[in-house]
């Protein structure tokens, strides 16, 4: 296994949009188990392959404490929302920043798991929003294009600047 390196915003790479994968065979799952392992190192509770600059359709999640309940999504498709609530988000390619996001309170998901099987899983709270979050990045999607323009491109200075301090 081996921990990736994950994509910073505005980093144009995360705005590229992941393509359907073909066959689930055994690259997609040792990419599966490195993005996990990548994940909980971070910590964080989910990531897009997007974020390791990997443009296909898998994403992990665990909202557990005990980070033994990882879910695998290949190919996640929504395939009903509802209800609306708003929550803090923070994502591993923004790190440091934590912002309202309004979304779906429930989702139907549909999706293929690690050995290619198709699976549909009803999510709540605190994973449906992960789960709507991750399934964002591989659309191309950062959380906090959620945010007003002006907050946008305020974060979008403060992130810059940061990170010519960093260098
Ligand atoms: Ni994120």
């Amino acid at each position: 296994m081996a921990i990736l390196k994950i994509l910073q915003y505005p980093d144009e790479r995360l705005h590229k949009v992941a393509r359907k994968v073909e066959r689930v065979d055994e690259a997609t799952r040792r990419l599966a188990r490195d993005m996990a392992e990548t994940m909980y190192a971070a910590p964080g509770v989910g990531l897009a392959a997007t974020q390791v600059d990997m443009h296909i359709q898998v994403i992990v999640v665990d909202v557990s404490e005990t980070h033994n309940q990882l879910k695998i999504f290949i190919n996640p498709e929504i395939i009903a929302f509802s209800g609306e609530e708003e929550s803090e988000e923070g994502c591993l390619s923004v790190p440091g920043i934590y912002e309202k996001v309004r979304r779906a309170e429930k989702v139907t998901v549909r999706a293929l798991d690690e050995k290619g099987e198709p699976f549909t899983l009803e999510a709540e709270g605190y994973l449906a929003v992960c789960i709507q979050h991750e399934i964002d990045h591989l659309r191309g999607k950062v959380f906090v294009e959620y945010l007003s323009q002006l907050k946008q491109i305020r974060l979008r200075a403060k992130l810059k600047k940061r990170l010519r301090e960093t260098m």
